[in-house]
């Protein structure tokens, strides 16, 4: 077994000296995979693959072994821990939440998650890709910020412009804050148990608090991300990334969250960014996903121009600036990998 502070993704996430730049995708564990499709057939639909250990531990691992990437991030979903709390979740294929949350009334049923109860298939997917993978690379968990997850039980599934959670927020700030509380509450919770079965690194997605001002931000998220970050085991040891999906307006405020990787997007310049607030945290990031659509030359060129922009210091996770899309051909993934691996290679 590999001690968790040998392998680069932990390294480069505190920003400790590494030979090459780790990379790793969001949502590598995912359809643009032929294996994972028959995996997913399988089980029948995506929220029995969930829940089903074996199989999620199987797709879990399927991109170390496929693509090559240096981490295996465990295969989950945001929204499933809510089932724990008393929502309603399926799947057709974008998430839909019954009930979505409108008073107090709906605020009061959400009761406190109990992991060991409610999200134990969670623990024996950590623990069985621990087992599978015997320390050849580290393993992420993650959750869904609470912000984020606000948006989809007050929305109740998608939305382009979340004008109900934004009404709502404004509207009822009282009950809000009621709602980021027990969400707060649930999520260290959450987290804490995944590093306890195995997790080596936790990543916080707030995919949706760019929609934000700063200010709206320093009052209803700033405050209970960095009540998480602030509660959770393992500091110094265990690293923790926040990722907001259109961050840059407020990357200054997010890096005194006590993160220790900002997740970045691919829409700002990692260059400035390091600049900005690479002194106090690593960055993650930010290749355009649609550049995996490109020719193998285009997508070479497109890393290259990142790493080159990040500079030989460590501190750097190569990561796409959000989630893969599902048509994406694997054979470019591996090229991007490849592209990381053979050009940011340095001693230390
Ligand atoms: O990164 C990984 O490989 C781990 C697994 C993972 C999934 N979702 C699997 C998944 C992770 C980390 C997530 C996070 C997630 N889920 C986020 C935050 C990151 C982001 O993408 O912004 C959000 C907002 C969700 C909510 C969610 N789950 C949506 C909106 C959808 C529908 C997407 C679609 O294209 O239909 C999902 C479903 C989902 N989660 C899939 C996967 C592989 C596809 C479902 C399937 O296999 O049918």
């Amino acid at each position: 077994m590999t001690s968790s502070d040998e392998y680069l993704l932990i390294k480069a996430a505190f920003k400790q000296p590494v030979e090459r730049t780790p990379v790793w995708v969001m949502r590598q564990a995912g359809r643009y995979l032929a294996e994972y499709r028959e995996v997913r057939d399988k089980a029948g639909s995506f929220l029995s693959l969930c829940y089903n250990p074996e199989l999620a531990a199987e797709v879990s691992v399927q991109p170390l072994d496929i693509i090559g990437v240096d981490a295996v991030i465990m295969f989950s979903d945001i929204l499933t821990p809510l089932v724990g709390m008393g929502v309603e979740l399926d799947f057709m294929p974008g998430p839909v939440l019954a009930n979505p949350i409108k008073n107090q009334r709906d605020i009061d049923h959400l009761h406190p998650l109990i992991p060991e109860k409610s999200t134990s298939y969670v623990g024996e997917i950590l623990r069985l890709i621990r087992q599978q993978i015997s320390g050849r690379a580290p393993v992420i968990g993650f959750a869904g910020a609470p912000f984020t997850l606000a948006c989809y039980m007050i929305e109740g599934g998608n939305s382009k412009l979340f004008s109900k959670t934004i009404k709502f927020f404004f509207n009822e700030q009282k009950l809000a804050h009621q709602l980021m509380e027990k969400l707060t509450t649930m999520t260290i919770e959450y987290l804490n148990y995944q590093i306890e079965n195995g997790a080596q690194m936790v990543q916080l997605f707030d995919t949706w608090a760019g929609i934000l001002s700063p200010d709206d931000y320093k009052s209803f998220v700033f405050p209970y991300v960095s009540r998480i970050f602030e509660s959770l085991n393992g500091t110094g040891v265990v690293p923790k990334v926040y990722y907001i999906n259109g961050s840059n307006h407020l990357l200054e405020i997010m890096s005194g969250t006590g993160a220790d990787v900002i997740g970045l997007d691919w829409k700002c310049d990692i260059q400035t960014v390091k600049q900005q607030i690479g002194h106090k945290v690593a960055l993650q990031g930010n290749l355009d996903p649609n550049v995996l659509f490109c020719n193998p030359e285009i997508i070479k060129e497109k890393v290259l121009e990142i790493l080159t922009k990040f500079g030989s210091e460590s501190g750097h996770i190569f990561n796409l600036g959000h989630g893969i899309d599902k048509n994406v051909n694997p054979e470019h993934l591996k090229e991007m990998v490849k592209a990381v691996k053979e050009n940011s290679k340095r001693d230390c």
